[in-house]
């Protein structure tokens, strides 16, 4: 197995427009330093304790709208978003003399569209096993992506002593995605998101929050989104089954605006709420 170790400090690696991004809108509600950097960072601020905190992962193919979804569930539900994928992204930022040789080979898989071996991505989820146990609740974005990281997230979460709440999964018509995907604008610097299209920036190229330049990501060059479309049907569509199977799985459909969506979810995340309140 590949060890990953916490590494030195790295607060430094991270553009201090990623952190006030982070934290510009409540610093009590969203300080992700423990996800992103791994111990023995800690997040500045720890959210206020909430009864049943909302523990939830999103599914869907590259593309649905997974990240969109999280930013805008976590202002609602106060839970932190743990994306797996924003963890390689932050990797990314830093010198290439800071990056241990397994992360440099995990980027590279990143890179071409493929996922990342089992192996590597366990060690590093499981070094962040505190932030599951996060009293706000937690929003897992990415992950897992196997039924292997499901079976291991099983494991973690009964060592943890927490449950999941529900497990959503965004559906969307492929030509839909690969619109989403090949339209995306992400922000070099803070890593905000926005669609040529469907959710331009106010002022082109540039983005509405830090002024940072916005450019396609690597991996959504055509090439790399035909394999990271493979490997969802490979890889990641099992899932869904494999959570049904549990009776955790809530299906969204993904269409409609980014608020729209989140309005379908909410509605379908308290509906199922009350339902399993009023059968224990
Ligand atoms: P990751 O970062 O997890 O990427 P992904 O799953 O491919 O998902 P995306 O971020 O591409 O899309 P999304 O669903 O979040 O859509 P978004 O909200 O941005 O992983 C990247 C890579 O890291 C993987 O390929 C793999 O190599 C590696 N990796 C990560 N986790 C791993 C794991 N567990 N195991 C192995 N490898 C792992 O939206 C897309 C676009 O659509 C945006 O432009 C957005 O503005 C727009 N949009 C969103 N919603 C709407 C809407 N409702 N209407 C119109 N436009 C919308």
């Amino acid at each position: 197995m590949i060890r990953v170790t916490a590494s030195t400090p790295v607060l430094s690696y991270i553009p201090f427009s990623v952190v006030r991004e982070m934290l510009m809108d409540n610093p009590r509600k969203h300080d992700r330093t423990s996800w992103l950097q791994g111990p023995p960072e800690t997040c500045s601020t720890v959210p206020p304790a909430v009864d049943n905190p909302w523990r939830l992962i999103l599914l869907g193919a590259p593309g649905v709208g997974k990240g969109t979804q999280a930013a805008l569930l976590r202002k609602e539900l106060h839970a932190c978003h743990l994306s797996t994928g924003d963890v390689f992204r932050a990797a990314k930022g830093r010198s290439e003399c800071d990056l241990t040789p397994a992360m440099k080979s995990a980027l590279d898989y990143m890179h071409r569209g493929e996922l990342v071996p089992d192996s590597f991505v366990l060690a590093m989820v499981r070094e962040r096993a505190a932030c599951l146990r996060c009293r706000g609740g937690f929003i897992l974005d990415g992950f897992p992506r196997t039924v292997e990281q499901a079976e291991s997230l099983n494991l973690l979460l009964h060592d943890e002593r927490v449950h999941l709440t529900a497990v959503i999964n965004y559906e969307l018509p492929v030509g839909e995605i690969v619109a989403r995907l090949s339209g995306r604008l992400t922000c070099q610097r803070c890593k905000a998101v926005f669609h040529g299209t469907e959710r331009p920036p106010k002022v082109t190229g540039s983005c509405d929050i830090c002024e940072g330049k916005l450019n396609q990501r690597e991996d959504d060059r055509p090439e790399s989104v035909r394999v990271r479309l493979d490997a969802y049907d490979r890889s990641t569509f099992p899932l869904i089954q494999f959570y049904k199977r549990s009776a955790l799985l809530l299906t969204v459909a993904a269409a409609g605006t980014p608020q729209d969506v989140c309005s379908k979810t909410l509605t379908a995340l308290h509906a199922w709420r009350s339902r399993y309140i009023a059968s224990a």
